[in-house]
């Protein structure tokens, strides 16, 4: 019987190893080689939330697993685009990042003011991000060679597009740094950190691999000695990247042959494959349904099968880039701020489609909130028509025929992503176990729709000297109350939406006429917290009130925040 049950063992392997596409893995250059330990550690970087400045923003907090790769709080989060007002066309759908700062602290600037800046394009998923040869929508991370950013040696050479990739965000004053961050200041900031500190439910694989160790100890193991240099810190999460690699969707299934599409995703692939109406077909940009997937992996970007117009006949290399018509120029000149060639202009990388199910809003600035959103976008020939895509006009689909469309789209969603199966597992960050300072409730904006946002740019961890509340967005001048309790209460109860409870020990410190920055009424309000163990778990609620005589209740408030001390 037991020779049974271990010659079983094999079949049992190889039928789950044919039931998966198996892409070829991702290029990675001969000096930085893929291995399990140099993954795991590029898997702590790459949700270790004290890799930024303020010590809250993770890659993970904006690339997220359960959208894919992408951002759902992009959903709601906006960038006020070039006019600086929201609620208009050009707004963005994007990830909060960090406020702006200096070394010390406070700086603010005139869009967000102390609150956390959002990033000017959606976020796009890291999800097979090692098949694409340029990386970000413009395409600007594709060289093939690795600087080392303290000497300015190179260091790799080969396909190190994630590589350099990689060496932008912690120093990006939007995303994780602040403005002049060095990758010395990264790398020292890293040695020194408990590994993981704010995250918990670690993936069993993250948890042995961290249990008891500093990142020192973590480098040596990989490296083998215990430097934490700015080049290892990016040659582990690039190595992380790399087996980020998403291959078992249903559609992989029928590449491989082993089942075959619905009558109605069937639709869906002819509409998908077929130019319309003078339109050329999805399947000419998007190459996600090609047999040749499994060889290359999940190519996007096919050589040219377009004959005519400025593309010319065939092109030597994909085409990568394309005008879809989303956004006007000037709001964002894609490719062209890259290439400075004029033909460019408008250009963003085609999007790989696998996965779309999970990412929404849609589209460099997540212009798109549903599918249907984007294939109704096609549908009517894209938007704004200077310098777009030749051959992009209005396509004429029946709704049965985009129904199609959608449920082919759907085909191309790995499971494992929204399931949290490794490669995909994640632990849960500082930002969603509350152990940061936590927002309630949404307050209430003022009347030109600007949100009044109450923030606390660091953790508050026990001796943190720099902790400080913020409020912005409220009108220059306005007056500000900041109000403190030990006792909240729901949000959104009345309109004055109030989280701080009204007990005595409610304590109301006035602050005086909101400074400007720009054109945004901010408060900044510094407070060092103690390092005396006996204030851990202390919880404070604390939210602003502000008067602004242009609303009905002639008061606005921010969201309350819940602080309790770690
Ligand atoms: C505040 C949000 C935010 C954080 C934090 C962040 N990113 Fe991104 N990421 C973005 C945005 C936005 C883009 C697209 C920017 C562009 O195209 O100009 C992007 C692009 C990328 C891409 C390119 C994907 C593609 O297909 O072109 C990769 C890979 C990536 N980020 C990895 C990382 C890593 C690794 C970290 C941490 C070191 C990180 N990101 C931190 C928002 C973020
Ligand atoms: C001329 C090339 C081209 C054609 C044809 C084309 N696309 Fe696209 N597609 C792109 C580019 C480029 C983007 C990225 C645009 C951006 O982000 O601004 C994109 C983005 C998308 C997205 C959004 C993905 C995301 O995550 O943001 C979807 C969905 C999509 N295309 C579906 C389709 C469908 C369905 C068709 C056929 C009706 C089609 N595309 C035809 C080039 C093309």
């Amino acid at each position: 019987m037991q020779g049974l049950a271990l010659s079983g063992a094999p079949l049992c392997l190889l039928s789950v190893l044919a039931a998966q596409s198996n892409f070829p893995p991702p290029p990675a250059p001969t000096g930085n080689p893929v291995t399990a330990d140099k993954a795991l550690l590029g898997m702590a970087l790459f949700f270790e939330e004290q890799l930024s400045s303020t010590g809250t923003v993770a890659c993970a907090t904006c690339h997220d697993f359960r959208a894919a790769g992408a951002d759902r709080r992009a959903a709601t989060a906006r960038h006020p685009g070039p006019d600086g007002a929201y609620g208009t066309a050009d707004d963005r759908h994007a990830s909060p990042g960090v406020p702006a700062r200096d070394a010390q602290g406070a700086v603010g600037n005139a869009t967000f003011g102390h609150a956390p800046q959002v990033t000017p394009r959606r976020t796009p998923t890291v999800v097979n991000s090692g098949y694409h040869p340029a990386l970000f929508y413009d395409g600007r991370a594709q060289q093939n060679e690795l600087r080392d950013p303290l000497t300015n040696l190179v260091v790799l050479t080969g396909p190190v597009a994630l590589e350099n990739l990689v060496l932008q965000p912690p120093v990006n004053p939007v995303e994780m740094g602040h403005q002049g961050r060095t990758w010395d200041q990264v790398a020292n900031k890293v040695a020194a950190a408990q590994p993981l500190f704010w995250a918990s439910d670690l993936p069993g694989r993250l948890a042995t691999f961290v249990q008891g160790a500093s990142y020192p100890d973590l480098f040596a193991r990989v490296f083998g000695t215990p430097d934490v240099t700015p080049v290892r810190i990016v040659m582990a999460i690039a190595t992380y990247l790399r087996t980020l690699n998403s291959d078992q969707s249903k559609y992989d299934r029928v590449l491989a042959g082993q089942i075959g599409l619905t009558p109605l995703e069937q639709l869906g692939k002819q509409v998908f494959d077929t130019p319309r109406n003078g339109a050329v077909s999805c399947r000419t940009c998007h190459g996600e349904f090609e047999t040749r997937v499994r060889t290359e992996g999940p190519i996007v970007g096919l050589m040219t099968m377009v004959s005519s117009g400025p593309y010319g006949s065939m092109f030597p290399t994909r085409l990568l880039f394309h005008n879809v018509g989303v956004r006007p120029i000037a709001e964002d000149p894609g490719r062209q701020a890259v290439t400075a060639v004029a033909a460019d202009a408008g250009k963003f990388r085609v999007a790989s489609l696998r996965n779309v199910e999970l990412m929404a809003p849609y589209f460099h600035n997540g212009g798109a909130r549903t599918l249907r959103e984007a294939i109704d976008f096609y549908d009517r020939g894209g938007d704004f028509h200077v310098n777009q895509s030749p051959n992009l006009l209005p396509r004429g689909y029946t709704a049965h025929e985009k129904d199609g469309l959608e449920a082919l789209l759907l085909t191309l969603t790995d499971p494992r992503l929204a399931q949290g199966v490794a490669p995909f597992d994640r632990p849960r960050l500082g930002s969603e176990n509350g152990r940061f300072v936590q927002a309630l409730g949404p307050g209430l904006p003022t009347a030109a729709g600007r949100p009044v946002i109450a923030d606390a740019p660091l953790p508050a961890r026990l001796g943190e000297a720099q902790f400080a509340l913020t409020l912005s967005g409220v009108t220059p001048g306005a007056f500000s109350l900041l109000l403190f309790d030990f006792v909240g209460i729901e949000p959104s109860v009345g309109n004055y939406n109030f989280v701080v409870g009204v007990t005595p020990t409610l304590l109301c410190v006035p602050r005086g006429a909101a400074p400007a920055i720009g054109n945004v009424g901010v408060q900044h309000v510094p407070m060092p917290l103690p390092g005396d163990v006996s204030f851990r778990g202390l919880v404070l609620f604390a939210q602003w009130l502000s008067l602004e005589p242009s609303t009905e209740m002639g008061i606005v408030t921010s969201n309350g925040l819940r602080i309790e001390i770690q």
